[in-house]
């Protein structure tokens, strides 16, 4: 998400762009090759390092803080990278926005709102309450929850954006979508949790990015804004889709373990970004953007392929170990 909204404000903005990165194994500087350098300046260091974010504030108009751990399965494996990033990540962050009266906007998702009940029509909106499910949630709820602190407590200048599920290129192999995509273009089967039958709201990140940019440049100060296109599909259903695409039989996959509390459903409201900033989302054809997004990985093996084999060890352990109970 975070390359991609570069890339985003270079094609489409004058500014210039300064990048904290930790460089951690869901980093890789080649997601910003091609950019413009006199523009787009990269410092490889922690979001929780104090010293580091203070000095990089001091000489910015605004920060959009995208930096997160943010998978689930991981974070039911390993969580305390989780709140140190998250939650001091997002303190440290907080903290020199406030020291130097900067404009801040804080990326987030909606899984701060816990799941919905398969089958139901409710939606999430701006109003939900809190109920996150797994350590990631919990601290990108946390971080949300400082976010709304400092604005009320000191008058911070910021916005919030809980966006539902993103695709597109540059997507860690970790994630669904990319996972099966490079799993058929590597000979294996994809691989589906449990029953398939979980359902989730997808965008494409360009229009994620435009929603940003959009709320940075024209969001009212202290609101949150929830992004999202109303594109809710069952796993199965977006497999399928991708198998088509990919000239596979409809059944080439298998069913693993399900993942520990797994989120039945995530569905949002995004009528206030629509109405009030007037934000629409441009890829509103999800066979078109997976499409392209198959195209893109086709294209792409020397960026994802060195990630590939390591994400693939570390899923085969954890579902062995969830199907054998231990
Ligand atoms: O809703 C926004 C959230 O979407 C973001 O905050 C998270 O950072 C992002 O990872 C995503 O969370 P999910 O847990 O929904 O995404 P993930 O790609 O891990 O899984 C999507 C669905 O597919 C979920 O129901 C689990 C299932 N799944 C996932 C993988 C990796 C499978 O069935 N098989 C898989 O191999």
């Amino acid at each position: 998400m975070g390359s991609n909204f570069v890339r985003h404000v270079m094609e489409t903005t004058p500014y210039r762009v300064t990048i904290l990165d930790k460089l951690t194994y869901a980093a890789s500087r080649a997601s910003l090759s091609g950019l413009e350098p006199e523009r787009c300046r990269l410092v490889v260091g922690d979001v929780a390092d104090a010293e580091v974010v203070h000095s990089l504030v001091a000489d910015v108009d605004a920060i959009v803080h995208f930096a997160a751990e943010s998978h689930n399965d991981n974070s039911l494996h390993e969580p305390d990278p989780f709140v140190r990033t998250n939650i001091l990540g997002t303190y440290t962050v907080l903290e020199a926005a406030r020291a130097y009266g900067t404009r801040l906007h804080h990326v987030s998702t909606d899984e701060v709102f816990g799941d919905l009940p398969l089958g139901s029509r409710a939606r999430f909106s701006e109003l939900s309450p809190f109920n996150p499910s797994s350590p990631y949630s919990g601290t990108k709820a946390g971080a949300d929850l400082l976010v709304r602190a400092w604005s009320r407590s000191f008058d911070l200048r910021a916005t919030i954006s809980n966006s539902c599920n993103i695709y597109g290129p540059f997507q860690h192999v970790e994630k669904f979508i990319p996972r099966q995509i490079t799993n058929i273009l590597r000979g294996t089967r994809p691989k589906v949790y449990g029953d398939g039958l979980n359902v989730r709201e997808w965008l494409h990140v360009e229009d994620h990015s435009r929603a940003v940019l959009t709320i940075l440049e024209r969001g009212t100060i202290g609101e949150t804004y929830l992004v999202g296109t109303g594109v809710e599909r069952e796993n199965i259903s977006v497999l399928r889709m991708i198998l088509k695409l990919m000239d596979r039989a409809d059944d080439y996959f298998d069913q693993v373990a399900d993942r520990p509390g797994h989120d039945a459903r995530y569905a949002i409201d995004s009528s206030k970004l629509r109405s009030t900033l007037q934000w629409t989302p441009q890829h509103d054809d999800l066979e078109a953007g997976l499409s392209s997004t198959i195209d893109w990985y086709r294209r792409n093996e020397s960026w994802w392929g060195p990630g590939k084999d390591a994400v693939e060890a570390a899923y085969g352990e954890r579902e062995n170990t969830r199907s054998d109970g231990s």
